[in-house]
C-alpha cells in the first residue's frame, strides 16, 4: 500500500490593498511560484501565473485593459478572471483566488496536485 501526503492550499499575505496601483501588475513570489497580482479599475483583484504560455513574457509587466492583460512581449490578450488566452491565440495561465482582510491582500496558493490551468 502506498501512502500519499497531499499538500494543502495556503493563503499568503502579500501587500497592502491601498498601496497596490490600479491596473499595474505586481509580482508576488512564493514557494517557487510567481504570480502577477492586479487591482483593476473596478477595485477587483485578479491574480494569474506570471509567465505567458507563449514564450514566458512577464505578465505583471503587461498592459491592463478592463478585465484583460496584454502580454508585453507579443501582445497576447489574456482574460484575467479565467486565465484564458483570447482568440486567435490559444492557451491559458493559472488563476489564483484572492481576498482582502484587514487591508491586506491574500493569495491562495494551491496544493501541488492542483496546479494545472
Ligand atoms: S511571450 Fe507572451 S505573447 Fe509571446
Amino acid at each position: 500500500m502506498e501512502a500519499f501526503t497531499k499538500q494543502k492550499s495556503v493563503w499568503i499575505r502579500t501587500v497592502s490593498y491601498e498601496e497596490l496601483a490600479v491596473n499595474t501588475g505586481k509580482t508576488i513570489r512564493y514557494r517557487g511560484e510567481e504570480v502577477a497580482l492586479f487591482k483593476l479599475g473596478s477595485g477587483k483583484l485578479q491574480a494569474i501565473q506570471n509567465r505567458c504560455p507563449h514564450k514566458d513574457g512577464v505578465m505583471a509587466e503587461g498592459i491592463v485593459c478592463g478585465e484583460h492583460v496584454f502580454c508585453p512581449l507579443h501582445d497576447r490578450k489574456i482574460h484575467l478572471p479565467s486565465g484564458i488566452v483570447q482568440a486567435p491565440d490559444t492557451g491559458c495561465v493559472k488563476t489564483y483566488a484572492t481576498k482582502v482582510e484587514d487591508g491586506q491582500v491574500y493569495i491562495e496558493f494551491p496544493g501541488a496536485d492542483e496546479l494545472a490551468c
